[in-house]
């Protein structure tokens, strides 16, 4: 399989945990190298989706988790049509924090604060409808799954220091967000007591065979 955007690996590891012989490949240098430090096994090659530096038909599956929406996606399809053999398979997969109330809307608006810029609406599935209309591809299939995250204070800081644009940040900067992050986990705790800090997330998954 080619796990592809595989950013520092969390879907590869599933992947590889499943048992898959799984190439990650991940444009930032940066990424790949925390992925190939936490998955000694797994090959991992810089590279963007564009332009795939693999032979013809060399897998079987590729996977794009949270990133197909970053791709120039007539071209990117093409690659990783050239890159699955006949009748390979191909799955774009966004896992989407949903439910906008109470602390998890005080959430959403704190990380939009560190990125105004920030994905809206549909958090880049929409991008998928290039593989629906896609003549590369066929049988395109899609379900979701609905499943949820129980954090502790740890556990929300550790969500928010990951997001690639808060790690950008000064020191100063991050420790200024972090503080917002403490008081929004101590007001959710305090307002419901004996409620567990629960985010709800919703999985989309698209699944598409390679034309012959
Ligand atoms: C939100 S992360 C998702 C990482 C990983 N798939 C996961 O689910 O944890 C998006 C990733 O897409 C990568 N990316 C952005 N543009 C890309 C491109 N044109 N080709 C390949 N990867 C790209 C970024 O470097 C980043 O690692």
């Amino acid at each position: 399989m080619l796990d592809l955007a595989a950013g520092s690996g969390s879907l590869t590891a599933t992947l590889v945990g499943l048992g898959h012989r799984v190439v990650a490949a991940e444009p930032s240098q940066q990424m790949l190298d925390r992925l190939v430090s936490s998955l000694p096994g797994t090959p991992g090659v810089a590279s963007a989706a564009e332009s795939l530096p693999f032979r013809g038909g060399s897998f079987d599956v590729v996977t794009v988790a949270t990133a197909f929406h970053w791709f120039d996606a007539e071209v990117a399809l093409a690659e990783i049509r050239r890159v699955l053999r006949p009748f390979g398979r191909l799955a774009l997969v966004w896992n989407t924090r949903v439910g906008e109330q109470g602390w998890t809307q005080a959430l959403s608006t704190l990380l939009r604060s560190v990125r105004p810029t920030g994905l809206a609406g549909d958090w880049g599935a929409g991008s998928a409808h290039a593989l629906a209309q896609s003549d590369l591809f066929e049988d395109v299939e899609y379900t979701e799954f609905s499943h949820s995250q129980t954090l502790d204070r740890a556990g929300l800081r550790g969500l928010v220091a990951s997001r690639s644009y808060v790690s950008a940040l000064s020191q100063e900067e991050r420790a200024e967000v972090m503080a917002l992050v403490d008081q929004l986990y101590a007001d959710a705790v305090r307002s419901e007591p004996d409620a567990a800090v629960v985010l709800p997330y919703v999985t989309q998954c698209w699944r598409a065979t390679r034309r012959p």
